[in-house]
């Protein structure tokens, strides 16, 4: 099949596969600089041979001299798991202080921190401990390194503003510019005027940081040149920490491939029926697609056709032993295949891969401040992005990249950078948390990258319809801090606080647990008309929220049984896992005042209540539609009952949604009907002006 080659391309590779799927060809490496791998060494040999370890002096004198430290670093070079203990050792923990390491993903959290006290001999949740939402391993005496997700930091700073507790704050994988990250730094930045001999490193797998140290740098106070000796430079210092990759060989598909799960399954197979050893890495983009691959290469393996695959999933919501697995050493004569999210990217680092398969696909957010909709879409990943991915197959040994699309799209059409979190996100949570900090002025503030005004008013907007903000644009007491206080999304929040007068928050409360979990539902491709019947079981004809109370009652009238859960479809992790959320949040409802009561079987006051916190995703069917068209009542955008809903078919006139997903078209997930005289009841100011008037019939 040579005549498929691109001309004048070196290396053709050997992935024709037969059935015609995908064809390779390779382009040049990109990647040099090479050093020995690892071999049975003990863990402290391990950490000896990262690359950071050779930096040690010199982080901790920059740490020492610099009130901000920028570190760049490749992946698994050691930043994250060799830096906080670094800094322990030199005693930032010293006094009863504390050193924080924040990660952007709750997986990487838990992860890298299992894995520092695994390298230090100590219990997790001890000297090292962890902290994601919904989750604290920590232990408030003995806990001196702390792991914990940047949203977590925020959350504490309602508690403690100027994190007084903490001695060296380590912002990392800072590359990402996560959402929380930026509004982190933007806050840190403000910290750091107030407290000095606080220390700051942000660190990151790309030079990216070259505009974070800009913003730094910016410092309206000590310009100039170096101040006093006890005072830390205000200047950042930049240490750029040599990699330790090897070449990774890329090959890019001769044409473009309309099914990039088909695609992905037989790159594998094909690299497997090469036999050469080593590890695969697949990129895809979420659970849904995960798990279809999972199965896919599960059952090409089972049939005795390929032997010896190991395959494994990984994102995030996985249990603890499936996430030991994809880390614990390849068992011999094994190939594992780990299919990933992004999370694999740069958060954490897998040993022994040696090949990398890109479907060039994330799920990313975007939110549109015009129609205010924000959705989770499938989107093309940037080039940086596609660097990082193909990295991960030169850790310890050359490796190979297959990139599921063409070099030509990677050339011309792939973008640089991506565009910030930021910069497409809904603002909602963000704006509330600034302000329960008494940041009043929040266009004003001190932000790494500027938010878009538009997603600005439109947050102030629905916070005002919340009843959170008054007409100052303040918090509202009490509701405003009370909402601020509750660590979910504020429509969330909203609904819980609703269901207070409406004396049904046991009901509520439950229904939040459950729409904070990915999904509750065993769903794979083949399966889906199985579960559509046992759904039936549980179904309402009120919707997707009240179903989850029929799950939850059945899952507890079951005693909390897995079998239970298997015959019924149901994930056994994800209900024990809401069951948890579930107990918090009732903890933290009685600290907030609300009476723990449940309604029995008057249901409608469950649903004004849920209406009360999402009054603002209101959609009415198009009165002559076929095909089950709604329109939302705010900005008339076309969106669709998602199939996995128990409304899907039913199409009743008036529903709210919780989130929108968009595939072919703007699918509502997790949908339940109401009577739109509650909307007005809900939030007047809202639906009062609405043209033309929406609540008339
Ligand atoms: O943060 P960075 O990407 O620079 O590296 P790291 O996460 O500190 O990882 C350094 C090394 O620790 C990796 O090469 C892995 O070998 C090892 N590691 C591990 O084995 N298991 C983990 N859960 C995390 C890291
Ligand atoms: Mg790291």
């Amino acid at each position: 099949m040579s005549q498929f080659w691109k001309p004048g391309t070196d290396r053709p590779s050997l992935l024709d596969d037969e059935e015609g799927g995908v064809l390779f060809y390779s382009a040049s490496p990109f990647s040099s600089s090479s050093s020995s791998g690892y071999g049975l060494a003990s863990l402290e040999k391990q950490r000896q041979r990262l690359p950071v370890f050779k930096y040690r002096t010199a982080i901790l004198y920059l740490v020492e001299t610099h009130a901000t430290t920028i570190i760049v670093g490749e992946t698994g070079s050691g930043k994250t798991t060799q830096i906080p203990q670094f800094l322990k050792e030199a005693g930032w923990a010293e006094g009863g202080h504390v050193i924080a390491c924040t990660q952007p993903r709750r997986l990487a959290v838990q992860s890298v921190a299992s894995r520092v006290a695994e390298e230090m001999g100590v219990k997790l949740g001890e000297e090292v401990g962890y902290t994601i939402r919904f989750e604290d391993i920590t232990n408030t005496d003995l806990t001196r390194i702390k792991f914990l997700t940047d949203g977590v930091l925020l959350r504490e700073m309602m508690d403690d503003p100027l994190l007084s507790k903490y001695s060296v704050i380590m912002v990392d994988e800072a590359h990402e510019r996560s959402l929380s990250t930026d509004i982190l730094l933007g806050l840190l930045k403000k910290i750091q005027r107030r407290r000095p001999e606080l220390r700051l490193i942000i660190s990151s797998a790309t030079i990216e940081a070259k505009s974070i140290s800009a913003f730094f740098a910016t410092s309206k106070r000590h310009q100039g040149p170096e101040s006093e000796e006890d005072v830390p430079s205000t200047e950042p210092a930049i240490l750029s920490v040599e990699g330790r990759g090897f070449n990774v060989e890329i090959f890019y598909v001769e044409d473009p491939v309309s099914d990039y799960l088909q695609a992905t399954v037989s790159t594998v197979l094909s690299i497997h029926d090469q036999g050469s050893m080593g590890d695969i890495l697949v990129f895809l983009t979420g659970q849904d697609d995960i798990d279809a691959a999972v199965r896919l290469l599960t059952e090409e393996s089972q049939i005795g056709r390929k032997q010896g695959l190991m395959v494994l999933p990984l994102y995030s919501g996985l249990s603890r032993a499936e996430q030991d697995l994809v880390f614990s050493p390849t068992p011999r004569g094994k190939r594992k295949v780990v299919i990933s999210t992004n999370i694999a990217e740069t958060s954490l680092t897998l040993e022994g891969i040696v090949y990398v398969v890109d479907s060039g696909f994330s799920k990313q957010r975007f939110y549109n401040p015009i129609s205010d909709i924000e959705n989770l879409v499938v989107a093309p990943i940037s080039k940086a992005s596609a660097r990082q991915r193909a990295g991960r197959a030169g850790r310890v040994r050359p490796g190979k990249c297959y990139r599921l699309y063409a070099e030509e799209y990677f050339l011309k059409e792939m973008s640089a950078q991506g565009i910030l979190e930021i910069q497409r996100s809904n603002l909602v949570s963000s704006v509330i948390q600034l302000k329960a900090l008494g940041i009043d002025n929040i266009l004003g503030f001190d932000w790494p990258a500027s938010p878009s005004p538009e997603a600005m008013i439109r947050a102030l907007e629905i916070l005002y319809s919340l009843g959170v903000l008054d007409n100052d644009a303040k918090l509202t007491s009490p509701d405003g801090f009370q909402v601020a206080e509750i660590p979910l999304d504020p429509m969330i929040s909203k609904m819980i606080l609703a269901s207070n007068q409406f004396g049904c928050s046991e009901e509520v409360i439950t229904i939040a647990a459950i729409l904070s979990i990915q999904s509750i539902w065993i769903s794979a491709r083949g399966t889906e008309k199985e579960l559509d019947e046992v759904k039936l079981r549980f179904a309402a004809a009120e919707g997707d929220h009240v179903t989850f109370l029929n799950v939850y009652k059945g899952f507890i009238r079951s005693n909390k049984s897995s079998k239970w859960c298997h015959k019924n479809f149901i994930n056994y992790h994800a209900m024990k896992k809401a069951l948890e959320v579930r107990e918090q949040l009732r903890r933290i409802a009685q600290r907030l005042g609300i009476a723990l009561k449940s309604c029995e079987s008057d249901i409608q006051v469950v649903r004004k209540a849920v209406t009360a916190g999402f009054f603002a995703n209101a959609c009415r069917l198009e009165p002559y539609s076929h095909n089950g068209m709604y329109k939302t009542v705010r900005t008339s955008q076309e969106v669709y009952i998602h199939p996995s809903s128990v409304l899907f078919r039913v199409n009743p006139k008036w529903v709210i949604y919780n989130s929108l997903v968009s595939t072919d078209r703007q699918y509502m997930r997790n949908v339940m009907s109401i009577d739109p005289s509650w909307l007005r009841e809900a939030a007047p100011h809202f639906y009062q002006h609405q043209r033309p008037n929406p609540i008339a019939h």
